[in-house]
C-alpha cells in the first residue's frame, strides 16, 4: 500500500542514521483490534471530503486511513451560510452534515476512494438509530471499505447529533443496531460535550464497538456585536483546530482509562509533536482534522515527524511509545 510514499510504515525498509550507517526504519504500522493501518495518521472525518478533490495529493500523502465525510441515508444540504467562522487558534462551524447520501457515495465516491490503496473508514450519520442501519446495511458489502465510524456526535444536526451522544444508552443503542447488520469494525465518535465521556466510552465499548474516536468539535458560539447575531446562520457550532488540542487530550485520556478498546485521538492536532502526545497518552491512531485546511500535507508532515522522533529516541516501532505516558499520582 502506497510503497512510493516514504514515510509509510508498511514498508519497514532500510534508511540511514546522520553518520550514513544503515539502520532499520521503525515500523510505523499499527493495529487497532481488527483494523491494520500502515502508519496511525489519518485524515478526519469531513475535513478531507471523499479524498477525491485530488486524488493524486492524496495517494502520494502515504496516509494510515481518511476518514470519509459522514454518509447519511438521504442526500443532505446541510445547513445555511455563513456556516465557519474563524477564530484565534481554531474555527467555528456549523456545516451540519451536508453529503450525497449513501446510495451517490456508494457509486460515485467510494470506488475512486478505494483505488487509492488507502483504507477507507466510512464515517455514518443518522437521525434514528434505523437510518444508521440501514446506510451500513447498504455499505457493507462494498468493497474498499475498512471500518465504519459511528457518528453519534455532530454538534451540528438538529436531531442525530448531541442528544446520542449525552445519553450513554443512546449512543449504545445505535453501536449495538448497527452491530447487528455488519461484521466490519465499528468505532464510535465520541462527543466531548458530555460531562463524562468515559460512561459513554464504557457503554458504545459494551454495545459491542471495536474503538472510540475522540473526539468530535466543542460547541462554541461567536456573535456579530453589531447586529446582536450569531455568526453562523445555525447559532452555535463546532469549534476545532489547535484551540481544542489540551482539552481533547484530556478526553483522550479518560477515554485510555475507561476502556480496553483502541482509541483513536482527534482535536487541534497540526503538527508531529502534537499527535505524539496523542499516542504517549494512549491512542492507537490520531485523526488530522482542521489543519488539512491550511496546508493539504499537513498529515504527510505528521507521519514524517512521528518517524524522526522514534528514530531520534532509538524506538524500533511506534508501538513502542503508544501508551507511555508517565501519570504521575
Ligand atoms: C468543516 C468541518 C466539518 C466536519 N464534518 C464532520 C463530519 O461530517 N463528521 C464528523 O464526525 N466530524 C466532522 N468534523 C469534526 C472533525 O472530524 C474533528 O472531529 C474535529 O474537527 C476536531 O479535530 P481538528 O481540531 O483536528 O479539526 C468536521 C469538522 C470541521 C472543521
Amino acid at each position: 500500500m502506497n510503497g512510493d510514499a516514504p514515510a509509510n510504515g508498511a514498508d519497514a525498509g532500510i534508511s540511514r542514521s546522520m553518520s550514513g550507517e544503515a539502520v532499520p526504519r521503525p515500523v510505523l504500522k499499527v493495529s487497532l483490534g481488527p483494523v491494520s493501518l500502515p502508519n496511525p495518521v489519518l485524515t478526519a472525518s469531513g475535513t478531507f471530503g471523499y479524498g477525491d478533490e485530488e486524488p493524486e495529493l492524496t495517494g502520494m500523502l502515504g496516509l494510515g486511513g481518511i476518514v470519509t465525510k459522514t454518509v447519511t441515508l438521504e442526500p443532505r444540504a446541510g445547513n445555511a451560510p455563513p456556516r465557519i467562522w474563524e477564530t484565534p487558534a481554531g474555527m467555528l462551524n456549523s456545516i451540519g452534515l451536508q453529503n450525497v447520501g449513501v446510495d451517490r457515495f456508494l457509486t460515485e465516491k467510494l470506488p475512486a476512494l478505494a483505488s487509492l490503496g488507502v483504507p477507507v473508514i466510512v464515517s455514518v450519520g443518522g437521525r434514528r438509530a434505523e437510518e444508521y442501519v440501514e446506510t451500513v446495511r447498504r455499505l457493507q458489502g462494498a468493497p474498499g471499505i475498512t471500518a465504519f465510524e459511528i457518528n453519534v456526535s455532530c454538534p451540528n444536526v438538529k436531531e442525530g447529533g448531541l442528544e446520542f451522544c449525552q445519553v450513554p444508552s443512546a449512543a449504545a443503542g445505535v453501536v449495538e443496531a448497527v452491530r447487528k447488520v455488519t461484521r466490519l469494525p465499528l468505532w464510535a465518535k465520541l462527543s466531548p460535550n458530555v460531562t463524562s465521556l468515559g460512561t459513554v466510552a464504557r457503554a458504545v465499548a459494551e454495545a459491542g464497538a471495536d474503538g472510540v474516536t475522540v473526539a468530535n468539535t466543542f460547541v462554541g458560539l461567536c456573535i456579530d456585536i453589531r447586529t446582536r447575531r450569531s455568526r453562523l446562520s445555525a447559532g452555535s457550532g463546532g469549534l476545532s483546530g489547535p484551540a481544542i488540542r489540551p482539552l481533547a487530550l484530556a478526553r483522550v485520556r479518560d477515554a485510555v482509562r475507561a476502556v480496553t478498546i483502541p482509541v483513536v485521538g482527534c482535536g487541534g492536532i497540526t503538527t508531529a509533536e502534537d499527535a505524539l502526545e496523542f499516542l504517549i497518552v494512549g491512542a492507537r491512531a490520531v485523526q488530522i482534522g482542521t489543519a488539512s485546511f491550511r496546508d493539504p500535507r499537513a498529515a504527510r508532515g505528521v507521519v514524517e515527524g512521528i518517524e524522526a522522533f522514534l528514530r531520534a529516541e532509538g524506538l524500533t516501532s511506534v508501538e513502542a511509545l503508544i501508551g507511555t505516558y508517565r501519570e504521575e499520582v
